[in-house]
């Protein structure tokens, strides 16, 4: 960090017009704007921090440069990268490196070298302990798309205009007030499959989401070019340098990464694709199994915990249970990847429910001969405090939307299962196999508490050494919904 100097700073937004909407520019279709949708990613470590904001597209925002400050003392200057996003517009990624722990920083952000972006406040995490919200499927559409902004009818609770804006803005107001370090998320971040940045626009409102880094993974609907263009992510393996076309292939390859963040590392993988068999499967199994081995050399020793975080949960509850790509994965090893490596939690969603694991050893077999998963998944029936030092296995979580947008049921009790006739998935209860068991009462062999209250919400982890504590929270509720202890 060269820069020592005392530097006495001008507080400018640049902008034209009309199109001055700021980065909480829901308005701002991009000729015209400096700073827009900011946004901030964990860097590799917690001495690192990831920047990623949009500009207008304009022979004015060739640059990217980021002014680090502590106190009044301008501490780091560092510049960036920026390319041809969306809508006319320039996406900007830059990183600031060597902060310190515990550390209340000020930052602001230039498009092009002159003018700079109002100032945020960046505090990093002390060196022990510390907390972080996980979310999923806050799946914020807009006004004009096709669900017009709107949160499920069906909802238990609804937001100040019943949309998934305002719902999801809600939901990080609480996240806020819990006092966390950071975000994590398990994709789905906007809903429209092909894109639309008046979504994106909508899902970086929350002003939290300038001083809270944000950690996703990509969900289905997120497969489209603005996803990369977005979020600047730590440590990607063999992520494309260039989105091709509409995005839906090349966004199967990207974010796969990983982050040390003090005594945990968190490895993030991409469960878009849909494999059309298990043998397909196994080609993203086999990226991932790379990806944490890869995490693990780089962190060797310098973690208690290994957390993923990916979209489309294996062991979920509700109408995606039965879905052959979960299937596919399940069959390619993608459970006994998490056993072999020694995962302690994966954090998932796409469900849009809410469902806990038993600690699971995924070490049993596929037999394919009886067409059976045989073998150990079910470790530790013990709701409350988990010992994953006695009884090393993995807890899966699958989240429930974070917005409010759409909430899936049990048992195809709405009659929306999207598979109903799978006579081999999911793996039931009393040794019961596929929809129809599943559709006649049997919950999922995994699953350990799981419910649909159809009301949005989050999850707290408070880590602290050789414990995570972990509450569920619904946003309507001070007292948590689900809690349980992990130690090891
Ligand atoms: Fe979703
Ligand atoms: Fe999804």
């Amino acid at each position: 960090m060269g820069f020592k100097k005392v530097f006495f700073h001008t507080v400018l937004v640049f902008c034209f017009g009309a199109s001055c909407s700021g980065i909480t520019g829901a308005s701002g279709q991009g000729s015209g704007v400096a700073v827009e949708m900011l946004g901030l990613t964990p860097g590799a470590s917690t001495s690192e921090l990831n920047l990623n904001w949009y500009s207008g597209n304009q022979r004015y925002y060739q640059k990217t440069m980021v002014r680090v400050f502590k106190g009044e003392e301008l501490v780091a200057e560092e510049s960036g990268s920026f390319g041809k996003a969306s809508a006319g517009r320039n996406f900007h990624k830059a990183t600031v490196m060597n902060l310190e722990p515990d550390t209340r920083y000020r930052y602001s952000v230039s498009s092009d070298g002159k003018s700079w972006s109002e100032e945020y406040e960046y505090k990093t995490p002390k060196a022990g302990a510390f907390r972080f919200a996980a979310i999923s499927d806050p799946q914020v559409n807009a006004a004009g798309t096709s669900k017009q902004g709107k949160q499920d009818s069906e909802s238990a609770w609804f937001s100040i205009d019943q949309t998934s804006a305002s719902g999801w803005a809600a939901v990080v107001d609480r996240i806020v007030s819990e006092g966390v370090d950071f975000i994590l998320s398990a994709g789905d971040h906007v809903d429209k499959t092909s894109g639309d940045e008046s979504e994106y626009a909508n899902f970086f409102a929350p002003p939290a989401l300038r001083s809270l880094p944000f950690a996703p993974v990509p969900g289905n609907h997120d497969k489209h070019c603005s996803f990369m263009y977005h979020f600047h992510l730590p440590n990607e393996y063999n992520a494309p340098a260039e989105c091709e076309g509409d995005g839906f292939k090349t966004i199967e390859k990207v974010a796969n990464y990983f982050y040390l963040y003090n005594n945990v590392l968190f490895v993030g993988l991409n469960t878009t694709a849909y494999p059309g068999s298990t043998d397909d499967a196994k080609f993203y199994v086999k990226v991932f199994d790379e990806v944490i081995e890869k995490a693990k050399a780089a962190n060797s020793g310098k973690y208690t915990w290994l957390i993923v975080n990916h979209h489309k949960s294996t062991a979920t509850i509700a109408d995606h249970v039965a879905d052959y790509d979960l299937q596919r994965y399940v069959e390619a090893g993608f459970e006994k990847l998490m056993d072999k490596h020694g995962v302690d939690l994966v954090l998932a969603g796409h469900d849009h429910v809410y469902a806990r694991s038993y600690v699971m050893k995924a070490g049993g077999i596929w037999n394919t001969a009886r067409k059976k998963y045989e073998g150990g998944l079910v470790v530790d029936k013990t709701k409350e405090q988990i010992s994953l030092a006695e009884n090393p296995g993995t807890v899966y979580i699958t989240m429930t939307t974070a917005s409010g947008i759409k909430y899936y049921d049990l048992f195809n009790s709405s009659g929306h299962l999207f598979v109903k006739n799978n006579e081999e998935y999911p793996y039931l209860v009393k040794g019961l196999v596929g929809s129809k068991a599943y559709m006649a009462g049997n919950l999922p062999l995994s699953v350990n508490i799981g419910f649909q209250h159809k009301i949005p919400s989050y999850m707290i982890f408070e880590v602290d050494g050789n414990t995570i504590a972990v509450s569920t929270y619904e946003v309507d509720k001070e007292t948590p919904v689900d809690s349980f202890v992990m130690r090891k």
